[in-house]
């Protein structure tokens, strides 16, 4: 029965990632049961991750300069990504937007003591951050919203897209379909990553 509730919940992620790629004006439709699932998954979110789960994220990491002042990690679930970044730049305000907020909750109680690390319930259609607010932007096994990514990404900034299981990641969209759709928004330079068994893209805003 477990089983068959998870090949579902992957089953509705997939769906609900291609909505909100193809037609986003859908998501509003998409978005109660999306929320409610994650909202579900949040206690036991963290025990499901594999250890090699954020690899490529962190290897995408790996490759950004900086300067790093600000970073927004969209659909941050339990905030693993977003405790990466704020590792990685320790001067840097990091922010993790979640829909969910079961995961937002399990996200604070984790990161309690770090200053400059924060957490908010927010939905990534329409991100609450004004335009050009970050140098870096992520989102970790999460649907992207290509135009909220590119309004909130400063000039020179950069975005990092990752997947844990490449394709066979519920939430997924192949590298072609986020080029396309991030050239079409103003990015210049990309870079495709593999580690693990999942995959990223580093783009960078002209
Ligand atoms: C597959 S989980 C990934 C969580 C985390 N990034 C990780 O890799 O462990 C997807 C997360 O995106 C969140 N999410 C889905 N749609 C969202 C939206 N429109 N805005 C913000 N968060 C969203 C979900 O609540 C969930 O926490």
């Amino acid at each position: 029965m477990n089983q068959l509730k998870q090949r579902l919940g992957r089953g509705y992620a997939r769906f609900a990632t291609n909505v909100a790629v193809r037609l986003p004006r859908l998501w509003p439709l998409v978005r109660p049961l999306v929320r409610k699932q994650f909202d579900l998954l949040a206690p036991v979110w963290d025990s499901m991750r594999s250890p090699d789960a954020f690899a490529p994220f962190g290897a995408a990491l790996a490759t950004v300069d900086g300067p790093v002042e600000a970073a927004l990690d969209v659909g941050t679930g339990t905030g693993a990504a977003a405790l990466a970044i704020a590792e990685r730049f320790p001067t840097a305000r990091v922010v993790g937007v979640d829909i969910a907020p079961e995961m937002v909750e399990r996200a604070r109680q984790k990161t309690r003591d770090r200053g400059k690390l924060s957490f908010e319930v927010g939905d990534a259609s329409a991100l609450p951050y004004d335009v050009a607010s970050f140098d870096l932007v992520t989102a970790a096994n999460m649907i992207p919203f290509f135009d909220e990514l590119a309004r909130v990404v400063r000039p020179g900034g950069t975005l990092v897209l990752a997947f844990s299981l490449g394709p066979q990641t519920p939430i997924y969209v192949p590298p072609e379909r986020m080029r396309k759709e991030l050239v079409a928004r103003g990015f210049t330079e990309f870079a495709e990553i593999q580690a693990g068994r999942g995959t990223a893209l580093v783009a960078r805003k002209g």
